[in-house]
């Protein structure tokens, strides 16, 4: 049985019974908010590729987290731009960088507020790559080696420190081969068997990271991360990835970007029952502000339509530049 028994827009008539058989819903709970913290006093100094979205000093951080909490988001994502560089670094996990700082501030301030802690190198290396490099000249050109396991123990000190620092979830986004495992064990060490992992587990290597690289400066100074995050044309060996972070004791998957991996969302979503995190990423968010300040789109119903095809594939929470907006939008009907 078909047409003319069934009409399909019986169900789309009024804006009433829509709001009933909608099968996917945003939510403010749904929302990580990603914060650039920085030194110095007074900064809130907007990213140019990234409208809206600033670096904030620790005496101008207030205000935003305030802001955040009270529209309801349940968390925040935290990114340092330290001061000083090194081979290894060190900054990463010092007891005074400017993660810690943030977090034990942050925590002081609105304790039920969760802290995400991005856990990575590449804010803090001098050449930008996310783990111990290996250099050596041929034909003129520098070529660069990520080292795997010696860049293990610095993301292990790195996510320790953090959880020190009072981080309630650590979310290393390096793409190592085993940092899920060995962090878990570093921090079942330190005492913090019940700090949860939040995996970047199948982490592309994305131009959607342009404006994330200026806002964090963070570009790697030669080669780029093709040795280390996946090939965009890959999905199966997503599954491995997830597979592998899995064994290693992740407490939640993520796909990241998010907008041109939704098939990979999707796929993970049926394969697994650990939460499933969408990073819709700093490109993401830049095309859409830039496009919208142009007046070629409607802001509002395009950011809320890429958010809601993100839960549509299959993720529980989103870590968008959005959130905050996005919290406001929903508060509005
Ligand atoms: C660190 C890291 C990156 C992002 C999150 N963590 C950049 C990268 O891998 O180059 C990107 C986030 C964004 O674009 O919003 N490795």
């Amino acid at each position: 049985m078909g047409f003319p028994n069934v009409r399909l827009r019986r169900l789309r008539s009024t804006a009433a019974i829509r709001s009933m058989v909608r099968e996917t819903h945003l939510h403010v709970s749904d929302f990580i908010q990603p914060i650039y913290v920085t030194y110095g006093t007074g900064v809130k100094q907007e990213i140019s590729s990234m409208p809206g979205v600033y670096r904030f000093s620790l005496d101008t951080l207030k205000e935003e987290v305030q802001e955040i909490a009270e529209l309801g988001i349940p968390a925040v994502l935290l990114f340092g731009i330290p001061d000083t560089k090194d081979a290894v670094g060190s900054s990463a996990f010092a007891e005074d960088g400017i993660v810690q700082e943030a977090t034990r501030l942050i925590k002081s301030w609105y304790p039920d507020l969760l802290v995400v802690a991005d856990t990575c190198l590449c804010e803090f290396t001098d050449h930008g790559h996310c783990g111990m490099v290996h250099t050596h000249e041929r034909d003129g050109h520098v070529h660069a080696h990520v080292l795997n396991d010696e860049s293990l123990d610095l993301l292990v000190k790195t996510a320790v420190s953090q959880a020190k620092a009072g981080a309630d979830i650590i979310a290393p986004s390096n793409m190592m081969d085993g940092f899920v495992g060995a962090i878990r064990q570093g921090l079942d060490e330190a005492g913090y068997e019940n700090i949860p992992i939040m995996s970047y587990s199948v982490k592309y290597a994305s131009g959607f990271y342009g404006p994330f690289r200026e806002a964090a400066d963070s570009a790697p100074q030669y080669g780029d991360r093709k040795g280390y995050q996946m090939d965009p044309a890959n999905a199966r060996e997503a599954l491995r990835e997830a597979e592998s972070d899995v064994l290693e004791g992740a407490d939640m998957l993520m796909v990241k970007p998010s907008l041109s991996y939704l098939d990979v969302m999707r796929t993970l979503k049926d394969q697994f029952d650990l939460p499933m995190v969408a990073y819709n990423v700093s490109g993401e968010y830049a095309m859409v502000k830039a496009a919208a300040m142009n007046g070629w789109i409607d802001e509002k119903s395009v950011a809320m339509e890429i958010l809601l095809s993100m839960k549509r594939a299959g993720a529980d929470m989103i870590i968008t530049y959005y959130g905050k907006d996005a919290a406001r939008w929903l508060s509005e009907k």
